[in-house]
């Protein structure tokens, strides 16, 4: 087994809070272990076009509190091309890189998995992604710090909801895992929650709105959005052309991918940084650090021609709904 002795670390797909409290863990176990540790600037793409800058102790001071990614982060399809896999790993071999740390959700892992193929480059990965939706772990870094920065947000949208008497559609990020809404509909006391697992749509909302026995006045649902941002706007047309009833709308969008990470986020980046460089040491590959039932352990990369993990269990929704008295 080769021992490793430089690493390029890389923060791909969309930011999620405590990617930061991550890169921290990776450099500061990298050194103690006497590892050299390389950032690549924006993702994949810094590491195709040698955009790499090292990474010490004081590098990394300061930026536990801090939300994004200071390696910044973008989406990069063009790593699905051979050509520019193998160049990645020509800037790997060029720069005496023994191995790659990428943290990100599933497309990030599967790039991750795609380069481990070429020379046999050690791969390991660090979950993020507000949506809590890849397969293997039940736990992603920023998933606490959005449901608590909207259920927040719900909270100060309640108090114009009471005072004027109005209701609310409020709308939450994920595209196919409604894990985000139903925790944030369930903490924020929403009256219904529109998750994209279920196949009900605005006609079943409109129906319940319809067939309650007393009208509310002050109500907030919680909107997952979908593949479709800004969909409340379109469902809150609908219920009042059916209904009568107005809704006013919030799309929370962005603000719920940035901000400073909660504790849980940056004690679990904290570990799960640790536990990565940890397993590039012990010779693991092609490996994420996952969190399941209370516990940290290695779990393959997702197979990538699963779909990305989404609610099965709809014991939680039932609960929604019974705690808002239908
Ligand atoms: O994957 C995280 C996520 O925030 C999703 O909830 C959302 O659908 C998507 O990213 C938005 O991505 P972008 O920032 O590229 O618009």
């Amino acid at each position: 087994m080769k021992k490793i002795k430089k690493i390029a670390l890389l923060t791909s797909g969309g930011d999620a809070p405590g990617m930061n409290a991550a890169i921290r863990s990776v450099v500061r176990t990298a050194d103690m272990n006497q590892i050299e540790v390389f950032g690549a600037i924006n993702g994949f793409k810094g590491l195709v076009e040698n955009d790499l800058c090292a990474l010490d102790n004081t590098a990394v001071a300061n930026i536990i509190q801090r939300g994004g990614t200071i390696l910044k982060s973008q989406r990069f399809p063009e790593f699905r091309e051979l050509a520019t896999r193998q160049q990645a790993a020509k800037v790997m071999s060029d720069e005496g890189i023994d191995a790659l740390l990428v943290l990100g959700g599933d497309g990030s892992f599967r790039g991750a998995s795609l380069l481990a193929q070429i020379d046999n480059i050690p791969t390991i990965g660090i979950p993020c992604t507000i949506d809590n939706d890849i397969h293997g772990t039940n736990y992603t870094i920023g998933f606490d710090t959005a449901r608590n920065t909207a259920m927040e947000a719900i909270d100060k949208i309640r108090d114009t909801a009471f005072s004027h008497s109005v209701n609310f559609l409020v709308e939450v990020m994920g595209r196919t895992a409604g894990f985000l809404a139903l925790d944030v509909g369930i903490a924020g006391g929403a009256e219904y929650i529109l998750l994209p697992e279920r196949a009900e749509g605005a006609e079943t909302l409109i129906h319940r709105i319809q067939d309650r026995t007393r009208v509310r006045k002050g109500s907030i649902i919680v909107v997952s959005e979908s593949d479709q941002p800004g969909r409340s706007f379109q469902i809150a047309k609908q219920i009042e052309k059916k209904t009568g009833i107005q809704y006013k709308v919030c799309v929370l969008g962005h603000t719920q991918r940035g901000g400073k990470p909660s504790a849980r986020d940056r004690k679990i980046a904290s570990s799960m940084g640790y536990l990565a460089v940890d397993a590039l040491m012990k010779g693991e590959t092609e490996k994420m650090v996952a969190y399941n039932a209370g516990r940290y352990e290695l779990a393959a990369f997702p197979d990538p021609g699963l779909p990305a993990r989404c609610i099965t269990d709809f014991d939680q929704f039932s609960i929604a709904r019974v705690l808002a008295g239908e």
